[in-house]
């Protein structure tokens, strides 16, 4: 049984303070953390914060720490760790609201983590398992990952409006080869960029590549060529803006490091619009990052359409994640219905059960990105994966851009068997932590290891 539940304050991989938790039972500590976002939508759960500006400028969870520390340890001490649904449930209850305000979904998700890995350790079987088992699910499946390589949008200070572009070792045989391609295109991507911009690349939240700033090299080269300074200096500049907001260039990039590591049709492409973030009315600016533009240049949603054509006959684009602004549910439709590509949708569902059935209903898009933490309980992410999966919906269980060391959903893909799992580069400790577990599961499973490889789409 439940013996006692404690929770505490850390801080995220962005420095900004989420829940722990440590749920103790006669099988000894379980310790769970949550991730954040930078996008909170109004249909998600409520990730609860207590505003106060003069403490972490507002961000600190004192209060969702309060409520696991005592509304919740006293619902759920002596429960069986082993009725996951039974406790989320009581929590659920306990909250009373539609969307985890009152205790906060951080708060939630938490200790429904911690009973859930409580649980597996009650039966002796390894966490993916037990995923599995509660939810019915009969495939385990090692995901293709979707390591995010160059990234812009909000998550990035360069110009580039899209917000990630990601690469699928669907070609590996199994995770282990995958996460050997990952890791060479990064560097080889890092060595082309590096020379590209004169520049160190740098990295930005989630630890991928941003576009370049001006280096120290870029500088003293500058210096040395003091005659051809002016020359310089506007080769630099315009070298900048070009770089700077160009999608195609960034997939350049990537297409020359993923030819170098010869991998070539093994390792497809995929993007994250995120189109939400500039979208303007009905248009879209692609430019909206680059200061001093001499004219707008705005796409239609039609224009948006025939680019994503271009591009996924010009590149081996096999995913694109929010094409169209969140609530443009037509033309998220009317480009899925082309079949181009699989069409994942994140803002658009915002893992929101009502938004999932909607899109199932119109056929609107056909992948979800699952982000646990807008859902706020393991069974309530076990329900909307089985809802997309019967629905013939492909899933990618995702991370979020503040993260931890915690790497549950590494053994929620694998129990769920999702299929695709995107987590960030294959770099920095807390996207490494959902890799690496994923290194561990394939060890474990040995033969019966199954990498989802070219049915990354839908595993079941
Ligand atoms: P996040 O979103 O920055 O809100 O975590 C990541 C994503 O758009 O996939
Ligand atoms: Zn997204």
């Amino acid at each position: 049984v439940i013996t006692k539940i404690k929770a505490r304050q850390i801080l995220d991989s962005r420095g900004i303070p989420t829940v722990e938790v440590d749920l103790f039972t006669n099988k000894g500590m379980f310790r769970a953390s949550v991730p954040s976002g930078d996008t909170t939508g109004m249909y998600e759960a409520v990730d609860l914060r207590d505003g106060d500006k003069g403490t972490f400028l507002g961000n600190s969870v004192t209060r969702a720490v309060k409520n696991i520390n005592e509304k919740i340890s006293e619902a759920l001490i002596g429960m069986d760790p082993t009725l996951q649904s039974q406790i989320d449930h009581a929590m659920i209850d306990l909250d009373k609201t539609e969307k985890k305000g009152e205790l906060g979904a951080n708060a939630i998700l938490a200790v429904s983590i911690a009973a859930c890995k409580a649980g597996a350790a009650e039966k002796e079987v390894p966490l993916y398992k037990y995923i599995a088992e509660i939810s019915g699910e009969t495939n385990l499946t090692l995901p293709v990952p979707a390591f995010t390589l160059i990234s812009g949008g909000k998550h990035a200070g360069n110009h580039l409006a899209i917000q990630e572009i990601m690469i699928l070792p669907i070609g590996a045989s199994k995770f282990e080869e995958a996460l050997q391609m990952g890791s060479e295109t990064y560097h080889h991507l890092k060595c082309f960029a590096d020379k590209k911009y004169l520049a160190k690349t740098s990295l930005d939240l989630a630890r991928v590549f941003l576009s370049p700033v001006v280096s120290l090299r870029a500088w003293l080269l500058l210096q040395k060529n003091m005659v051809h300074m002016n020359v310089m200096l506007v080769k630099m500049v315009v070298l900048l803006q070009i770089s700077q907001g160009n999608l195609k260039e960034g997939l350049d990039l990537l297409k020359e490091a993923i030819s170098r590591t010869g991998y070539n049709d093994r390792i497809k492409i995929a993007i994250d619009v995120a189109a939400s973030d500039f979208c303007i009315g009905t248009k879209y600016d692609l430019e909206i990052k680059v200061p001093n533009k001499s004219e707008q240049n705005f796409k239609s949603a039609e224009d948006m359409i025939e680019m994503y054509k271009e591009l996924c006959s010009e590149y081996p684009i096999v995913s694109i994640e929010d094409p169209f602004d969140k609530e443009d549910w037509e033309h998220v439709k009317h480009f899925s219905s082309l079949g181009i590509c699989q069409v994942v949708g994140d803002d658009l569902l915002m893992s929101n059960r009502k938004r999932i059935q909607r899109a199932i209903e119109e056929s609107t898009c056909n992948a979800l990105l699952l982000k646990v933490n807008q859902i706020g309980t393991v069974t309530e992410a076990i329900e909307v994966v089985r809802q997309a999966k019967e629905a013939n919906m492909g899933v990618v269980t995702s991370h979020r851009c503040g993260e931890t060391e915690d790497s549950f959903i590494s053994d929620l893909s694998v129990g769920l068997g999702t299929g695709q799992i995107k987590a960030g580069a294959p770099c920095r400790g807390e996207r490494l932590a959902k890799y690496n577990q994923l290194l561990r599961i394939e060890e474990e499973l040995g033969d019966q290891a199954v990498y989802a490889g070219q049915d990354w789409k839908v595993s079941s």
